[in-house]
């Protein structure tokens, strides 16, 4: 397989990921949290400002810690679906959703837990790890909908009481994948299988560190698939990136976008 060089310039990567694009007809994306980074969101793993940087995870996702403490776990998640709420799509996002109207098959597997790939236009779109905006009872699954919606303020969220289900009673929880638990079937499903159909598959903004996702790009370039990284910091994923280009989300799509004209 050609990989492009590290060495040569952003402007040549760009080129060559461009040239990658413009020949294909089916396109995977794989997004993580940087996707959402210039929209305001925080990254989990970015020091002292990432989203756990707080709170020790285990004790906010997983299902025990929702047993244990719920009005801990419902509080910060509604802090989370506030932020994303008083949020918008970046150029990034938008970039990606334009890419499909180029009438391209674009389809997009992220482990974000927001709706701003929706909001920005793109349809094809699998929330491997669930979203902030689908909650379901915590002991009978039936799906709920919200409450009014609470303030965004204290940064981290506040003790809130989750409401109860209307069919048994139970907590609601967030409709978010917990550490633990596994993938939706169908979000994975539809995942494997896009990225098996792909001609390129594009990874936006993601560590790498969190499987089964971060395997992704690792079948895609066993199967041959040109992969595209795009992220400002290296990742595990650069061992095998045919073009790694380093920079933010917002920037780098637009700029890919103008260039296929
Ligand atoms: P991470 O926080 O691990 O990684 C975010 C990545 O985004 C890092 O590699 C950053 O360098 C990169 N990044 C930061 N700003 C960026 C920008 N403007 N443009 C592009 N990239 C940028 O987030 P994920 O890889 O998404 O799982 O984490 C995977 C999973 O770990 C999450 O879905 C979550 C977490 O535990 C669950 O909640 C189940």
């Amino acid at each position: 397989m050609n990989r492009i060089p590290v060495q040569q310039t952003l402007d040549e990567r760009l080129e060559a990921a461009a040239t990658l694009l413009g020949e294909a007809g089916r396109i995977a994306v794989l997004s993580g949290a940087g996707m959402s980074a210039e929209s305001g969101i925080p990254t989990f793993r970015d020091a002292l400002t990432g989203l756990w940087a707080r709170f020790d995870a285990t004790e906010l996702a997983t299902p025990q810690a929702f047993e244990r403490d719920p009005a801990l776990v419902w509080g910060w998640y509604e802090w989370r679906r506030m932020k994303v709420l008083q949020s918008q799509p970046n150029p990034g996002h938008i970039a990606l959703a334009q890419l499909a109207a180029r009438g391209v098959a674009v389809t997009v597997v992220t482990q974000n837990v927001d709706d701003l790939h929706e909001r920005a236009g793109s349809r094809a779109v699998h929330h491997l790890h669930g979203s902030l905006h689908v909650p379901r009872c915590f002991d009978c699954g039936a799906r709920a909908a919200f409450g009014p919606q609470i303030p965004a303020e204290p940064e981290g969220g506040r003790r809130l009481d989750p409401p109860r289900c209307t069919r048994c009673g139970g907590p609601i929880r967030p409709g978010v994948v917990w550490f633990g638990e596994m993938l939706p079937e169908d979000a994975w499903q539809a995942a494997t299988e896009a990225i098996l159909n792909c001609d390129v598959m594009i990874i936006i903004g993601t560590s790498g560190l969190v499987y089964p996702a971060a395997g992704l790009p690792d079948l895609a370039a066993g199967r041959g698939k040109p992969v595209i990284q795009i992220n400002p910091a290296p990742t595990d994923h650069d061992a095998y990136a045919r073009v790694s280009l380093r920079g933010k989300a917002g920037e780098l799509l637009p700029a890919l976008l103008a260039r296929l004209g």
